[in-house]
């Protein structure tokens, strides 16, 4: 950790998925090492909130809702308790295990994302992406299977084939068809807004590798090379029913991204457990922040949600 000497510290751990249950491979990377983390600044009599809830958004939710015939809600009102009660039977001492579907974390989220949008810090774009004229809807790409066109296995889907490992994307899939209806999906013109992280480049270039040395070397190490190519503006909404509106009048149909709005759940969780004082645990310049986290969430803790954070200006 760096020299300076900081007031309170907030600690946060990855937000599980509320599509399944937690197992030992989470707790031993992410959850045992945060609490022990957590207890022991307790110990030190230092002033810290450690802060954990359910992620509940995404389109692996509404796909596991599909198969067995229930709502998404049903889905992460059953695995959300789950999750909190093993948290819970194994000891694990978040100060606040909350869920992204609360209300305080709606309200945030879609305020977040309203003053990115007044603000002018979002790109408004249009592509095209598969739609299912039978269900009337665009799908995403888990919602598209087809030939892969490197190994010819016939159930590939829209971001991967699972036989042969390689990333897709739905327009090289071969006879692609959607998993909601089985009709030939079409493509149609929808309109997204992204998050413009080519110009936040410099700024996080000095802020991270000049900056924040004391990060572990292989998140260091992941950073320098993304930051090392050309970052790409990324959306951060969907056209999908399950999710947080997007508070945007010409987005009717549309949520935000589970990855826009699921590390604001840290902050809105420290909201929900301190309604009267949680700014000074998110925007005083004495608060240190701790995340524990896996490694596919290098991304979006280290560039996503910084850019996020440094656009908004709060
Ligand atoms: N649900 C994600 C995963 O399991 C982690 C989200 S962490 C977040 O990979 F806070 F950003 F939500
Ligand atoms: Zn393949």
């Amino acid at each position: 950790m760096e020299q300076k000497q900081y007031k309170r510290t907030t600690v946060t751990a990855a937000l599980p998925y509320a599509n399944g249950g937690v197992h030992i491979g989470h707790l031993a990377g992410v959850y045992v090492p945060a609490d022990i983390f957590a207890r022991y600044l307790r110990l030190k009599k230092e002033d810290v909130v450690f802060i954990g809830g359910s992620d509940e958004h995404g389109v692996p939710i509404t796909i596991r809702a599909r198969k067995e015939g229930v709502t998404p809600q049903d889905v992460v009102d059953r695995f959300h308790s789950m999750i909190k009660k093993s948290f819970e039977d194994f000891g694990i001492s978040f100060d606040i295990y909350s869920r992204t579907t609360s209300p305080t974390h709606h309200d945030m989220a879609s305020n977040f994302f309203k003053k990115l949008y007044d603000d002018g810090k979002l790109l408004e774009k249009e592509t095209e992406q598969y739609y299912d004229e039978e269900a009337h809807q665009f799908l995403a790409d888990r919602y598209i299977t087809g030939e892969c066109p490197h190994c010819h296995n016939e159930g590939a889907y829209g971001d991967q084939c699972e036989k042969c490992g390689r990333d897709l994307s739905p327009t090289e899939l071969l006879h692609p068809r959607s998993t909601i209806s089985g009709s030939q999906p079409v493509m149609k013109k929808t309109k997204n807004w992204y998050l413009p992280l080519d110009k936040y480049q410099d700024w996080l270039k000095e802020w991270i590798l000049e900056g924040h040395k004391e990060w572990r070397p292989n998140v260091y190490g992941q950073c320098k090379s993304w930051l090392d190519l050309d970052l790409q503006p990324r959306a951060m909404t969907r056209d999908l029913d399950w999710g947080i509106p997007v508070p945007v009048k010409e987005a009717e149909g549309k949520v935000l991204y589970v990855w826009f709005d699921a590390p604001i759940g840290y902050i809105s969780n420290t909201k929900e457990l301190l309604p009267n004082s949680w700014e000074k645990w998110w925007k005083d310049p004495e608060t240190r922040l701790v995340h524990f986290i896996g490694k596919d969430n290098i991304v979006f803790h280290c560039i996503v949600f910084p850019v996020m954070l440094k656009a908004h200006g709060g």
